[in-house]
């Protein structure tokens, strides 16, 4: 830990109380200037660190900035041992990541943005990640599994997900085939997994997985494009003392726990059970029908419509025909709607 991170950590020990130069000092064998200086740098980077004259230092408790100092403590008291880092703004969390693992970082690690220029979505659109309302996440991994067995890790990042919001928010969160997370309807969560495999083994070498979180209501809104179908895990008054850290360090914790045991896709019971499409009537639409820009598709396009009856070990949809005829679709080949909605 660096020195910065260790005068964080204790800071937040107290809680919005204050502690003196020299006691910062003395716990860390270090000289009240170099104490000075690495307030003044975290300071800097966005942390409400108050200067109480002759009681010394405070963090103030509504403080929510990103942690790593907070988030690499909390993973470790569980078990979790990653390499965290927080940056204030980058391109994208699992470009970043990638340029890392393409350098040869050999660990895993998880990385966090306050803020990203060009956040990356699926099927080639944009991930919008306005600072502070967001929470713009992604870890490095490298499994020992076949790179086929990676297309179920974004089905299980939308169940550890999902748990871990429940947790923190005490709200319902549903998850809408294939991976997306709702709450109130509303989609709250982006995941976009990304991977290098050996051609020749046909293993991983490496595998991203980003995940973006709407955790507030942006502060101008949500762009119109995305207005429709976007929302935030709070909406209204909350307190967001660590929010953002809490809710990073509980998604960590949930991913690693089915993580430890893929094979046993402990994950499943849990995603099934929240899936907000088993028993609806949907639209199916072939994946080539869908441009990048996620352009609407016109009302009077006709496509099947059938019934959702359930989810297989796979994570395909199990659909029923209105001729009764029952079909496995796979997210590759088909996106489906619900039978009311057409973007
Ligand atoms: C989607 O719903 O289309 C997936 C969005 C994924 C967004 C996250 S934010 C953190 C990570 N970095 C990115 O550029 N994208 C992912």
């Amino acid at each position: 830990m660096t020195r910065k991170e260790q005068i964080l950590l204790l800071l937040e020990e107290q809680q919005g109380e204050a502690i003196s130069g020299q006691e910062i000092a003395d716990k860390l064998s270090v000289t009240r200037a170099g104490v000075w200086k690495a307030i003044k740098l975290l300071q800097k980077e966005g942390y409400a660190i108050e200067a109480v004259p002759n009681k010394g230092y405070t963090l103030k408790k509504s403080a929510d900035v990103l942690s790593a100092a907070h988030i690499r403590q909390k993973l470790s008291e569980r078990g979790t041992e990653l390499f965290v880092k927080v940056e204030k703004e980058v391109v994208s969390t699992n470009t970043s990541l990638r340029q890392y693992a393409e350098q040869g970082e050999k660990r895993d690690m998880l990385l966090l943005a306050e803020h990203q220029s060009g956040g990356k979505g699926r099927k080639g659109r944009s991930f919008y990640s306005p600072e502070g309302s967001g929470l713009y996440m992604s870890l490095l991994l490298h499994p020992e599994m076949p790179a086929h067995e990676g297309t179920l890790i974004t089905t299980m990042t939308a169940a550890a997900v999902a748990l871990a919001l429940e947790h923190v928010s005490g709200q319902q969160v549903q998850i809408k085939w294939v991976n997306d997370v709702l709450v109130r309807g509303k989609k709250v969560v982006g995941i976009l997994t990304e991977g290098s495999s050996s051609m020749e083994e046909g293993r991983f070498e490496y595998v991203i997985v980003g995940i973006g979180i709407n955790v507030y209501e942006p502060s101008g809104g949500f762009p119109p494009e995305v207005s429709q179908v976007a929302g935030a895990v709070f909406s209204g008054d909350v307190c967001r003392e660590n929010l953002r850290n809490r809710i990073a360090v509980e998604v960590v914790n949930e991913f690693m726990k089915y993580y430890r045991s893929f094979q046993e896709k402990a994950f499943l019971e849990d995603y099934r059970s929240r899936s907000y499409l088993i028993g609806q009537r949907v639209r199916i639409i072939p994946t080539e029908r869908i441009t990048a820009e996620g352009a609407s598709l016109q009302e009077d396009e006709s496509f099947s419509t059938a019934t959702v009856l359930g989810i297989d070990d796979e994570c395909h949809l199990v659909v029923q025909y209105e001729d009764g005829r029952q079909e496995t679709l796979s997210n590759g080949e088909v996106s489906v709607r619900e039978s009311f909605q057409l973007r």
